[in-house]
């Protein structure tokens, strides 16, 4: 049986001679301080690696994946992620993440039960059920898959812009702006969607909360 995992580990070390040949320091330097720039909230899709796409070394985004980049607010992981990047590490930016052809979001669009994951995919379908008069308006299937993904990305900025965390550290560092871009899995560019946030005046209704 051939043990495919024993081929990381090899990669590993040739990775490791590779970057010590470039930089002779480069992991004692990492070893006193971790202090990223970016938060990315990306999918778990193996095809879109946050570092890989965007040209980053190891130390310089911090990242959270999950089916679809989503931001559901009850989630303890996402939450403590965006806590200890917003609060600890000081991320000047937040960057969500979707991309073309998300599995999560186009099951999202049908009907077909998966099991426990229609629990998490309820999230995806509720922003479809926000924008249906959209959606649903849209005859070809990819070009309505497509514009679902951007606005899910776009729910999620506005779902990190309605947290504490984010509207406490706006009102008192003016910081981080958050973003939205999606990857073209086919291409491997990523599109700004130009849905910046980064203040109070970007929040409105119920969801805008007092200072504290
Ligand atoms: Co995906």
């Amino acid at each position: 049986m051939e043990e495919s995992y024993l081929k990381l580990l090899e990669n590993n070390k040739k990775w490791v001679n590779k970057m010590l040949g470039n930089d002779p320091d480069f992991f004692t330097r990492l070893l006193g301080i971790q202090s990223p720039e970016y938060l990315w909230i990306g999918c778990s899709d193996s095809r879109v690696p946050a570092n890989e796409i965007t040209g980053t070394q190891p130390g310089e985004v911090f990242v959270h994946r999950n089916i679809a980049n989503m931001v559901v607010h009850t989630d303890m992981n996402m939450l403590s992620v965006l806590d200890y990047a917003v609060n600890v590490l000081h991320v000047k930016h937040v960057i969500v993440c979707g991309h073309y052809g998300c599995g999560g979001v186009l099951a999202a669009m049908g009907n077909r039960q998966f099991g426990l994951l229609d629990n998490w995919l309820r999230n995806i379908k509720d922003v479809y059920d926000k924008h249906r008069s959209e959606l649903n308006a849209i005859t070809d299937e990819t070009q309505r898959a497509n514009r679902f993904i951007e606005l899910n990305v776009m729910e999620q900025v506005h779902g990190l812009s309605q947290t504490s965390i984010i509207q406490n550290s706006w009102q008192n560092h003016r910081s981080p702006s958050i973003h939205g871009w999606v990857y073209d899995l086919g291409t491997g560019i990523i599109k700004d969607l130009k849905v910046l946030m980064d203040g109070m005046e970007d929040v409105s209704g119920v969801y805008k909360l007092d200072e504290k």
